[in-house]
């Protein structure tokens, strides 16, 4: 970070609050060196390093808590990272992708805009010295009984949040579809009636909350082929558009590499009513050899008769590109406002060598919650911007996320730092694109690229976890709640130094 930077943040403080708004802002605490990569504060290393660092004390404790969840035998990574010597096999690109951040994933901008999420894997700054001083100085093993207890990690068939929550009240399966070897890009969307479906032995006979949802791809082959996935409910008698099958239903959850579920905040959740189906809105891309694949989805629910506050949207999807979508549901019913149109992107056409940008603006007609963003490019994405004028004027980038298609990570904020939207608030949605040679991942610089499904075209979307409030009253409430959080926090802080 330049010297400008540093000061314009410190400047910002810690934590803002501001008239009818307020969402908190930490100071990065990193160098923006590559303002333009994936992932781009970098460490700054200090010479001299510490020379006294073990693996078996140092390094494997933090190796085991931040890079065996992905990196060990049957989890998504390509090598375990799970002994001395996988580590030490590793060490140079170990060494290159924690001091880029690259590793563990969280492409995101740490230099603006809301910086505290609940997901956050990334290392801290010590972590990451520790790492590269112990590489830099010769890697010693040390006493091997400082190591710590190696982690009994589950045959992967335990659900995320299953230690928190319990054992998931609901499973769904998609139909079983065949990705066959040498085929296109597949995007089935079979519908499963909820009558189907059992919970505690028993059909859904009455009106439940959701609390939180977990998806996986039902085996380890079925992850390979596995791209990404927009489970949707359809509720009681509505049909979704037989020309547009993901439109006309509200998401239950929506899934890809890098997101895995959801807990919706406090008193916060979405209904599910007996008669409902869900629509599977799968994209499958093949992999060599024939693979048989199907999702499940794991649902918790609040306790039956209980009725959350707030009826939450979950991710509602937000176009950079020819905005008609108004994104206004009608609280209750989920019933989608006709004007709306999920999928538009149009006016996406960008030339050969070139950097492109295409835009989208939303009004917020009620006061709302924004729990989550996650962003949607392909190939040519660079980053997207999501910027809120707020009704008195005030102006400010609430993210600023930097695509990496390998990833689409889902970024969930601390319950402290969601922001609060005031009715009237104006976002502002920019989507940059980079076909030029630049980009490591474009396939063919010297195409014109069209807004599309497959890989090779684009699409620019921004996803909002937007729980709307019905009542003014309701939004005041929840804003003084907010500033007494935050109070609290300031002095808990000041109190610890
Ligand atoms: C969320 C899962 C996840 C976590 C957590 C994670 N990794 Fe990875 N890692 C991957 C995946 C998937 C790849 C391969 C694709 C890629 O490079 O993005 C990878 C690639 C790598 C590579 C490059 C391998 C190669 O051959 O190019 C290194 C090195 C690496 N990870 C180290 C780490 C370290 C060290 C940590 C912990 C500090 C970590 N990773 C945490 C999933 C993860």
């Amino acid at each position: 970070m330049n010297g400008i930077q540093a000061s314009l943040v410190r400047s910002v403080g810690v934590l803002l609050i501001a008239a009818s708004v307020a969402f908190s802002v930490a100071p990065a605490p990193l160098s923006a060196q590559d303002a333009d990569g994936p992932y781009p504060a970098m460490v700054t290393l200090i010479p001299n390093p510490r020379t006294d660092l073990t693996f078996a004390r140092d390094v494997a404790p933090i190796i085991q808590a931040n890079c065996e969840t992905c990196h060990r035998d049957g989890s998504v990574a390509p090598m375990p990272l799970q002994t001395f010597e996988d580590v030490r096999a590793f060490a140079p690109l170990i060494r290159e992708k924690v001091s880029k951040r690259q590793m563990p994933p969280w492409p995101i901008d740490r230099t603006v805009g809301v910086t505290e999420f609940k997901n956050d894997p990334s290392l801290s700054v010590d972590e990451i010295r520790t790492i590269v001083d112990w590489i830099d100085s010769g890697m010693a093993l040390g006493e091997r009984t400082d190591l710590p207890q190696p982690i009994a990690w589950p045959d992967g068939k335990t659900w995320e949040f299953e230690s928190e929550l319990g054992t998931p009240d609901m499973v769904l399966r998609s139909p079983i579809y065949n990705v066959v070897a040498d085929g296109m890009d597949k995007w089935p969307t079979p519908i499963t009636p909820l009558e189907d479906v059992q919970i505690d032995g028993e059909p859904l006979t009455r009106d439940r909350w959701i609390r939180a949802v977990a998806v996986r791809p039902h085996s380890f082959e079925a992850r390979r082929v596995f791209h990404h996935a927009n489970p949707g409910l359809i509720m009681p008698g509505e049909m979704p558009d037989p020309m547009e099958p993901e439109s006309g239903r509200i998401k239950l959850i929506d899934s890809a590499v890098g997101t895995e579920g959801r807990i919706f905040p406090d008193n916060q959740g979405r209904l599910i009513r007996p008669g409902s189906s869900v629509s599977w809105g799968l994209h499958y891309h093949p992999y060599g050899h024939d693979i048989e694949a199907a999702l499940e989805v794991a649902v918790w629910f609040y306790p039956d008769g209980f009725e959350p506050e707030f009826y939450s949207m979950g991710d509602v999807q937000m176009q950079t590109s020819m905005t008609t979508y108004s994104g206004n549901f009608s609280p209750r019913s989920g019933a989608r406002d006709p004007s709306g149109r999920f999928h538009d992107h149009s006016d996406i056409l960008i030339p050969p060598h070139s950097v492109a940008t295409v835009k989208g603006v939303h009004v917020l007609d009620r006061p709302a919650m924004m729990h989550s963003i996650r962003g949607h490019m392909h190939l040519r994405g660079k980053y997207e911007v999501l910027e809120a004028i707020y009704p008195d004027g005030r102006w400010e980038v609430v993210n600023k996320l930097n695509w990496d298609h390998g990833w689409h990570t889902l970024f969930l904020y601390e319950d402290h730092a969601a922001p609060l939207f005031p009715k009237g608030t104006v976002l502002l949605m920019t989507s940059v694109f980079d076909n030029t040679t630049e980009n490591p991942h474009n396939p063919d610089p010297d195409q014109w690229v069209t807004g599309g499904d497959r890989s090779i075209d684009e699409m620019g979307h921004i996803r909002l976890g937007l729980t709307y409030f019905d009542s003014e009253e309701q939004f005041q409430q929840m804003v003084q709640e907010r500033e007494r959080a935050l109070e609290e926090r300031a002095s808990d802080l000041a109190g610890d130094q």
